[in-house]
């Protein structure tokens, strides 16, 4: 049996007083803030993260990975500057929760054939969190008391074959498509880095010789969830070490911008 030594714990305790006082100089009470608690946490998880391997261990992007990209104010911007390109195409969208932008791309592309990626347990979570100011709001009002997927479907139930829909891991499901299929993939699932760089590994050989991909949350560390993320390490790695070209930039509400590569340089988007 594991026996707890209370000098550790007071010293663990002691530790943390001293990590809350130096990192976020925030004054201890006896009884602190919930907001005071979630500032150390981040203020740690960042101090861990910036000495880790991984984080320092990625290439940077250099001016011969630009392809004249033009930055956009959102990734709305960026999805309808690629509609002459792409209009009755074939799109992915690598997580699609509750289908909000899965309806923008439909409409601004309108592709001819739409593959909705996700591993659709939405629905086995009280709550989620929505859009980019961290807001949780219950999954029951949220997916209308229905299972992720069923409301998934009932949203674009009047399309019919233009909207298909693949239930699991979304690199093992991509996977399954013919090379060179999609015009347009965006990638939003499992922002680790692992995650990101196995949907990247897939969908590079799954993607039209001039098509595109564009990755949200192109950020190294999620200030509204408080956890990292692994796209910049994941889509440097692409671009930078097999040679990929971006070709636009979204700012985003917040800063969690989204990114446009191409494999090969092409012509501009549109503004
Ligand atoms: C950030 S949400 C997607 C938001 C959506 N693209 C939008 O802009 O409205 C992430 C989604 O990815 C799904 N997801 C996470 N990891 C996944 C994985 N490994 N495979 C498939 N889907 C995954 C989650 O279920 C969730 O619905």
């Amino acid at each position: 049996m594991t026996r707890i030594d209370p000098l550790e714990v007071n010293m663990g305790a002691n530790t943390l007083s001293r990590q809350i006082r130096r990192i976020s100089e925030i004054a201890v009470a006896p009884a602190f803030s919930v907001r005071a608690i979630r500032r150390l946490t981040m203020a740690l998880a960042v101090s861990r993260e910036c000495t880790s391997v991984q984080y320092q261990n990625f290439p940077p992007l250099e001016e011969k990975h630009l392809d004249n990209p033009r930055l956009y104010s959102n990734r709305t911007h960026l999805i309808s500057a690629m509609r002459s390109m792409f209009e009755g195409g074939v799109i992915a969208e690598v997580g699609v929760a509750e289908g909000d932008f899965s309806e923008y791309l439909l409409n601004e592309l309108r592709p001819r054939k739409f593959v909705a990626f996700d591993l659709f347990t939405m629905h086995e979570s009280r709550s989620w969190v929505t859009g980019a100011n961290g807001e949780r709001v219950s999954t029951k009002v949220l997916l209308n008391n229905m299972t992720h997927l069923n409301y998934y479907k009932s949203k674009f139930g009047d399309r019919g074959d233009q909207v298909s829909t693949e239930i699991g891991m979304s690199h093992v499901n991509l996977a399954k498509y013919p090379d060179k299929f999609f015009d347009v993939i965006y990638i939003d699932a499992d922002h680790t880095y692992e995650g990101v760089k196995q949907d990247a590994d897939v969908a590079k050989a799954k993607l039209a010789d001039n098509g595109i991909i564009v990755f949200d949350d192109y950020i190294m560390f999620s200030h509204v969830e408080g956890a990292r993320r692994g796209v910049v390490q994941a889509v440097n790695e692409l671009v930078v070490c097999e040679d990929w070209r971006v070709c636009g930039f979204a700012l985003e509400k917040n800063l969690y911008y989204n990114i446009a590569i191409r494999k090969q340089s092409g012509s501009p988007l549109a503004t």
